[in-house]
């Protein structure tokens, strides 16, 4: 059951099926290129789309935009404190700021960063300081309820194989985005943590989807049966030496992020660098305002009514398209149910892009906007050909689910009418091809 009301509504539409098709057209088959308003159901992320509370919105009138020393930064401040446990924040514009803040410090060049599996601004944040991203996932079991973990044995023989002394940090992203946002246990963070001391890294958790990673642990982890996701949440996090945070996932809000870290002079090294990038440390690229929503955001991301509506609603749409014979990663994850284009249209090869057709069949059928997570976004990469359908927090309701299911069911029966695609241009970094990249039908 959803626990809020809606109170304030912004209209959609679903332009009829001869504007679709020449949007979709015209959008060279990237659904990158096409406007919002053209959009029915915009499933193409969870960052900074989600719908804020009233609370949220009347803190922003709040909003004290002193360039130093600003009341909203104290807020933000106590809110961090209060819910994730901690004292030192450094803000920023957004996750990947506090990424380039936090790995510019810790990360030199030479240098090895184990992760569960780098979500790719992570990756690009390591590489850009000159280190190497190494992904040490656990090796899943269907049944596993916790499919996010790291394996700390593979952290162990990189240490190994590169030297400890080469690895400055130890990743962990709860939920772990790039591996369907699977959750990650305490107890593999309570390991995490001990291999961090036994090679004397800093141990970092990615805390974009805390909140939703706490819900998890509190259904799935015997140990954690009957206690509080905030209690949980900041149990998670107790076990860090640093966290990064978009404040556009579980802060709820539409902009924002941060670095949290508790030793003093980590703490100032990233102060330093925040100011050089991001802006003074008591506002850090944003406006008071919004250093007001993510307060409030990260205080409401950690009720129980809350979170539960959010995880559900997106096993709820699960749900919807397992009946509609779907082929989907299951159980869902935290954010986003994750279809397997392969194996929904079986008849396009690999190389001419099954799941980028499928997103452009959901639009073409019902306006639904999604995103490809395979070929095209990672090319030449060994991974699976999946289709990423993210839910923004408190915005759609159950019909717009039954639409998104009943599209999936149309596009399921043409097929075998349906052809390939080949791009036809694409900008000179191949990393960055799928935001702007244009394709067309193979003949
Ligand atoms: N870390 C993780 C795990 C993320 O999912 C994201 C963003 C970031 C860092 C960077 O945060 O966008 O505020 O700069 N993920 C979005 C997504 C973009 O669609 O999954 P940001």
């Amino acid at each position: 059951m959803r626990a809020y009301r809606a109170k304030v509504v912004e209209p959609i539409h679903l332009p009829d099926r001869d504007e679709r098709e020449a949007n979709i057209e015209e959008a060279g088959y990237n659904v990158f290129n096409l406007d919002s308003e053209d959009v029915f159901i915009d499933l193409l992320t969870d960052s900074g789309t989600g719908t804020m509370s009233d609370e949220q919105w009347a803190a922003m009138m709040r909003g004290d935009e002193a360039y130093a020393g600003s009341d909203s930064f104290k807020r933000l401040q106590e809110s961090v404190a209060d819910v994730m446990g901690f004292e030192n924040i450094v803000p920023a514009h957004q996750g990947r700021g506090a990424e380039n803040v936090l790995y510019g410090v810790l990360v030199s060049e030479g240098d090895y960063v184990p992760n569960n599996t780098h979500f790719d601004t992570t990756r690009a944040h390591v590489v850009n300081n000159g280190g190497q991203p190494v992904d040490c996932p656990v090796d899943v079991a269907p049944d596993d309820p916790f499919q996010g973990n790291l394996d700390p044995e593979k952290v162990r023989e990189l240490a190994d194989e590169v030297g400890a002394e080469n690895i400055p940090a130890l990743v962990v992203t709860i939920t772990n985005n790039s591996m369907a946002g699977q959750p990650v246990s305490v107890q593999n963070l309570r390991d995490a943590r001990e291999v961090a001391d036994e090679i004397d890294a800093t141990f970092v958790i990615d805390a974009c989807r805390f909140a939703e990673n706490a819900y998890f642990v509190q259904q799935r982890e015997a140990e954690f049966e009957g206690s509080s996701v905030a209690a949980i949440a900041r149990e998670e996090l107790s076990y860090a030496d640093a966290i990064v945070m978009s404040g556009k996932k579980d802060a709820l809000s539409n902009i924002g992020g941060f670095v949290g870290v508790r030793d003093d002079e980590l703490f100032e090294h990233a102060k330093q660098r925040g100011i050089l990038y991001e802006g003074f440390s008591t506002y850090g690229g944003l406006s008071g305002r919004d250093l007001e929503a993510m307060a409030v955001g990260l205080r409401e991301a950690v009720t129980q009514p809350y979170i539960e509506s959010r995880v559900e609603q997106v096993a709820e749409l699960g749900d919807l398209l397992l009946d509609a014979d779907v082929p989907i990663y299951a159980p869902t994850g935290g954010h986003a149910v994750y279809v397997k284009a392969e194996e929904f249209l079986p008849n396009i090869p690999r190389e001419q892009f099954p799941g980028q057709v499928l997103v452009g069949e959901l639009y073409r059928e019902g306006g639904v906007r999604a995103v490809e997570l395979g070929e095209f976004a990672f090319p030449g990469e060994d991974r699976p050909q999946l289709v990423r359908l993210c839910l923004p927090r408190r915005t759609y309701f159950r019909e717009h689910l039954e639409h998104i299911a009943e599209t999936f069911e149309k596009v399921g029966e043409r097929r075998d009418e349906l052809s390939g695609l080949e791009i036809v241009w694409e900008p000179p970094m191949e990393e960055l091809r799928h935001f702007s990249a244009k394709l067309e039908p193979v003949e």
